[in-house]
């Protein structure tokens, strides 16, 4: 039996211990700063408002990119579940509202650097997150870089984050152009779908994504869906120098409602086909493909 076949087992037996899988939302983006981590922790203040556990993961290793957004510093990281002999419940930082989150630290490049026995720890520590929560976003880091790819075609959901600057749109292509072109990438496995942030009217999101989504087809023959914009949003801007999240201290703001809507529409999708594509499944594709 070869090493990945023995992880796929490990991870197969662990699945048949839970019999709710965690869904799996990983926020992504060509382009730095275009609002990811807000993505991330706005859904999460939703996902949480309407019954939902959520636990937010920190991608973007050796940047600290959520633990800033709650103004709030972990203790431990992922490192020390690799390294050290914490579990993955032991981990999980409390943010505002009960919102779990875990750093990635600085410790870990990729999954590629690890030996058998730790990619084993790993997942079998990270399956645990099954049962503490419903919903787990991975905020990933910008570039296309191998890590970002690797989180990003293992994914069953990936919200691209897009503005309708020239160099967000030529950068998210870039990142969905770089998905098709890995080997790991099944687009009936995995759903794009495109979150136009910082636009000034429903119209404007919507052509950006057509104009996003256009190239996708022509160039890829791929598709990507529309799951909404953010407004740009001076109160967002304001909430993040104070360290607060816009959603919580300003719940009746433009962009707060945007984000609300956007958490409904995503819960209020049919999961029977998510239902599939649980947390479980998640690390599965990441250990066939890494
Ligand atoms: N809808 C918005 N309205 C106004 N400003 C916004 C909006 N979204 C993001 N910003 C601004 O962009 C900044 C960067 O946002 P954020 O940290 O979420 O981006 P990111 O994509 O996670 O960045 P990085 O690539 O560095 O991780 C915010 O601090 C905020 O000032
Ligand atoms: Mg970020």
């Amino acid at each position: 039996m070869d090493q990945a076949q023995h992880l796929r087992n490990i991870v197969k037996a662990q699945e048949l211990n839970y019999i709710q899988q965690a869904r799996v939302i990983t926020v992504t983006s060509g382009k730095g700063g275009v609002g990811k981590s807000n993505l991330a922790v706005n859904l999460g203040v939703w996902f949480r408002q309407l019954g939902k556990r959520v636990i937010i993961f920190d991608a973007d290793f050796g940047l600290a990119n959520v633990e800033v957004l709650f103004g709030r510093v972990p203790k431990y990281n992922l490192s020390d579940v690799i390294y050290g002999d914490m579990k993955i419940a032991d981990i999980v930082s409390e943010g505002p509202m009960g919102i779990g989150f875990v750093s990635g630290g600085s410790g870990i490049v990729s999954l590629n650097n690890l030996d058998e026995l730790q990619v084993r720890h790993l997942i079998r520590s990270l399956s645990e997150l099954n049962a503490l929560c419903d919903v787990l976003i991975i905020d990933t880091g910008a570039g296309v870089s191998d890590t970002v790819l690797e989180f990003a075609v293992a994914s069953p959901e990936v919200l691209l984050v897009t503005t309708p600057e020239p160099t967000s749109i030529t950068d998210s292509y870039s990142l969905v152009k770089a998905m098709h072109k890995s080997p790991k990438y099944d687009p009936k496995m995995t759903k794009i779908r495109m979150v136009a942030n910082k636009v000034n009217s429903l119209e404007e999101g919507k052509n950006l994504y057509q104009k996003l989504n256009s190239v996708v087809g022509r160039f890829l023959q791929g598709q990507m869906e529309y799951l909404g914009m953010v407004p740009s949003d001076r109160a967002l801007e304001q909430a993040v120098i104070h360290q607060q999240i816009v959603s919580i201290a300003s719940p009746s703001a433009r962009s707060s409602k945007a984000f609300e809507q956007i958490a409904k529409t995503i819960l209020g999708e049919d999961t029977t086909t998510n239902n599939r594509w649980g947390l479980t499944d998640f690390f599965r594709n990441f250990i066939n493909k890494s």
